[in-house]
């Protein structure tokens, strides 16, 4: 039987208050397919983990989310980066590593992908 963990020990376990970035991305299926959703995200988590950056530490560390629905509903996949709070347009699989790599890695968002805009402050505890 699959032991159930605690909130605060799947916390621990996915390295919850370590990262420096948290995305989301639309799944569809209203701004895309949900064919073009569901091979974006995979092709997310995949460049995630290869580059080192989902379940891990560090300043280029980030946490990742499918969602089902970010309000637009037009010109998906849409994804957000938080805290920048940066909004992409038309992220389907084939420009997910270009943006990991520019934005996630380099801190250099794509500005011709970018449709809003809106950053949080960064917390602090
Ligand atoms: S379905 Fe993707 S933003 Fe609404």
């Amino acid at each position: 039987m699959k032991e159930i963990l605690s909130p605060a020990e799947m916390a621990e376990k996915l390295l919850i208050g370590h990262y420096s970035r948290h995305v989301f991305l639309c799944i569809g299926d209203a701004c895309c397919s949900a064919e073009a959703g569901a091979k974006a995200w995979e092709v997310l988590k995949d460049v995630l983990k290869r580059r080192n950056l989902s379940l891990a530490t560090g300043p280029c560390a980030s946490y990742r989310t499918k969602v089902q629905c970010l309000r637009v509903c037009s010109g998906g996949p849409i994804l957000v980066v938080y805290p920048e709070g940066t909004y992409y347009a038309g992220m389907t699989a084939e420009r997910i590593p270009e943006f990991v790599e520019r934005h996630l890695v380099n801190g250099a968002p794509i500005e011709e992908w970018i449709f809003a805009r809106n950053p949080l402050p960064r917390s602090t505890p």
